[in-house]
């Protein structure tokens, strides 16, 4: 019986690239869907690009275009990675989209008719400013335990003390610098705690992984809050219903992008109806894939937000597990932090697919993408064992029987065939990793019963020997049968596997009709050998562009002989920081700040940045500081202060006061050179 089923992937942010983490999820849904339709299923995969939000609105005005401008760019170079993963979507929408409003808006105005909308007035940090509201991870400032400066609001990174923000000392905003002040307005919650008794029943009936529901068991025991679903402007975001100056938060329209993903999708397919996935009654299927870190919003928002909404729920929420790259978080000094573009550029997307099914199973544990491990499998299961068998049995019949594959019934296809019943289930469940060792369980019988049968030593005594058809047929009848199942994990190697066996579909169904008496194609190869430099090179390009270390390094001391007044960083924190030479070319008093100079300085780079420096007490004629050499931090944010916008920061040392010395004196160093 065919199914009709919905299938989502989270929506990624519209402030970042996608990278090896982000593809364990969009890789894991595609091979489903995939694997769906190749059962003869009606299957619709829809995303978007997540594009609201704080993030998105500081990011837009500090490359100083409009969030519709970046959000618009980032849509593009996303859907671009993903198609070059051959990842495949019937409708890739936006959240900031008409449907989207629309829908955001029905969702929460049939909420609030139903009493599931409370408001009341909250108390928060302000930036006075740049006029908004902090959330807690844009406020740092000293640790009330232990006087650590520079920590978040919620917790000490010295110490490991937790509090409110409202508890640090000098708290400050991190993106103005200013001192926050406590404002109070208006908020709207979504009353979570109405849907407890139908989200217990729903939680715990088989929608979702065991070890989530678990989770959720606890979360059930710690008790329901309101969740605060409304933000002060200036947000990029829509506006609530008859709340002017109040915004939806991102993760209240975040989901329903599905649903306006969807709706674009029925407009411009005839016969697709909206509400046959959505409504109450329907009798379709909806799945949404999910990484391990948004549980939360998709096992407990969404579903009360879709109930109180006259929605259908869905009926499984599938969380994976994150991704890490030779054990150990991705990191981008150590070239590990590989965005989507770079592998592109350096090696096949289907070695990913592979290794990525390879590894991917329906619990939500973590998955290792290991590199060395990546090259050896790869090329010992897919080239090795896979594309071999059709080059060693391609050739015979080409040269010696006219491409034509002879009729062949032997155990050994049977077994190949009836295999693909217990693959669909492990493809079924999302245990890729059960399904790829099938598979390759019976391309190591299929190249054993080669090896035994040596078509090429018959060929060495009579090259048109009947045998030789058919041993060479059953070699390719049964590599059908394997590319059938892997062709979910491998669409384009199984596009060119249909043309060279010269058949119309590679579907599951379809292979229980063995070729027979056919014609096939001349051979092409069907994918090279992964080569490790070219995983080096993918590695180094993904180092940002950083100092190496040197190798022998002196014994450090027992004892520091400075006590650090910040907490201690690590290497990779400290080869962030971009230091260059630079030259000032102007210096100026700054009208109503005794402690600033605005200095313009060549960078070196053909570009000139405006830095103000609060080193007007040692150099109170800025004139003499014309024409000298400083050091600057060339990657530091540009921040907006009350008299201009600062591009950098120049460093000086000296105890304060009078006595504040720029370094770098004119040695011979030229703007442009970075400090090692
Ligand atoms: N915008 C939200 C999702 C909204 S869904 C209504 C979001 N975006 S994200 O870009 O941060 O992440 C998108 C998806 O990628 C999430 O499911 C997330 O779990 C997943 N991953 C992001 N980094 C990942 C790894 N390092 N490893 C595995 N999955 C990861 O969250
Ligand atoms: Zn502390």
């Amino acid at each position: 019986m065919s199914r009709r089923i919905l299938v989502t992937s989270a929506l990624p942010y519209a402030n970042g690239s996608i990278h090896l983490g982000h593809l364990v999820e969009y890789l894991q849904t595609d091979i489903w869907v995939r694997f769906q339709k190749s059962r003869g299923h009606e299957v619709y995969y829809v995303c978007a690009d997540d594009a609201h939000g704080t993030a998105i609105m500081l990011k837009a005005e500090q490359m100083g275009i409009s969030p519709e401008q970046l959000i618009q760019e980032v849509s593009q170079e996303h859907q671009q990675d993903f198609a070059g993963f051959q990842i495949e979507f019937d409708q890739y929408h936006s959240t900031h989209s008409d449907e989207n409003r629309y829908f955001a808006s029905l969702i929460y105005e049939r909420n609030r008719d139903g009493g599931h909308i409370a408001t009341r007035p909250v108390r928060q940090f302000f930036d006075p400013e740049r006029q908004l509201f902090l959330a807690d991870r844009f406020i740092k400032g000293q640790c009330p335990k232990c006087g650590a400066p520079d920590q978040y609001g919620d917790s000490c990174e010295n110490c490991g003390a937790t509090y409110t923000p409202t508890e640090l000392k000098t708290p400050y905003s991190t993106i103005s610098g200013a001192t926050p002040v406590m404002r109070e307005s208006l908020h709207y919650f979504f009353k979570l705690p109405d849907f407890r008794d139908m989200l217990e029943a729903w939680t715990r009936s088989g929608h979702l992984q065991t070890e989530v529901a678990n989770k959720l068991g606890e979360w059930f025991q710690a008790g329901l809050a309101e969740w605060d679903i409304s933000r002060d402007a200036p947000y990029f975001g829509f506006e609530i219903p008859q709340a002017p100056g109040k915004y939806f938060y991102v993760w209240l329209d975040a989901p329903i992008g599905y649903m306006a993903s969807f709706k674009a999708l029925c407009a411009r397919t005839p016969g697709l109806a909206f509400d046959d996935f959505w409504a109450t009654d329907s009798k379709t299927e909806l799945y949404h894939f999910i990484g391990k870190d948004i549980v939360y919003f998709h096992a407990l928002f969404w579903p009360a937000m879709l109930h109180g909404a006259n929605f259908r729920l869905p009926n499984g929420v599938f969380a994976h597990g994150f991704l890490t790259v030779n054990g150990t978080k991705m990191s981008k000094s150590r070239g590990t932090f590989i965005k989507a573009r770079t592998y592109l550029e350096y090696l096949d997307p289907q070695y990913l697919r592979y290794y990525f099914a390879a590894k991917l199973v329906s619990g939500v544990e973590d998955l290792d993408l290991n590199l060395d491990d990546f090259v050896a499998r790869v090329n010992a299961d897919l080239v090795g064992k896979v594309v071999n068998i059709a080059s060693r049995c391609a050739g015979f019949i080409q040269r010696h029987f006219d491409h034509r594959l002879v009729p062949v019934h032997h155990p050994l296809l049977t077994s190949c065939m009836d295999a693909g019943d217990s693959i669909a289930e492990h493809y079924e469940h999302r245990d890729f990793a059960r399904a790829l060792r099938e598979i390759m369980s019976l391309a190591d019988r299929i190249n054993q019963y080669i090896d035994e049968q040596k078509p090429w030593a018959l060929a060495k005594a009579s090259p048109e020997d009947p045998q030789i058809a058919e041993i060479c047929s059953l070699g390719l009848e049964a590599f059908r049968q394997l590319m059938t199942y892997l062709a979910p994990v491998l669409p384009g190697m199984s596009r060119q596997v249909q043309e060279f066996l010269n058949v119309k579909d590679l579907h599951w169904a379809t292979r229980l009709q063995p070729l027979g008496a056919h014609t096939i194609r001349t051979f092409q190869p069907l994918l090279q050998r992964v080569e490790a430099e070219h995983v080096q090179a993918m590695i180094k390009a993904s180092m940002e562009d950083l100092i190496t270390p040197e190798r022998t390094l002196p014994e450090p001391a027992t004892t520091p002989a400075i006590e650090p007044i910040q907490p201690l960083i690590d290497l990779d924190s400290f080869l962030k920081v971009d230091l260059r030479v630079a030259r000032i070319l102007e210096a100026q008093l700054v009208e109503g700040a005794d402690r600033l100079l605005r200095l313009l300085l060549d960078t070196g780079a053909g570009e000139k940045r405006q830095v103000f420096a609060g080193i007007r007490t040692a150099y109170d004629t800025p004139a003499q500081l014309i024409g000298r050499l400083t050091v600057m931090v060339a990657n530091l944010a540009p921040r907006k202060m009350k008299f201009g916008v600062s591009e950098g920061m120049v460093l000086a040392a000296g105890p304060g006061g009078s006595d504040i010395y720029l370094l770098a004196p004119d040695t011979g160093a030229e703007p442009g050179m970075r400090i090692r």
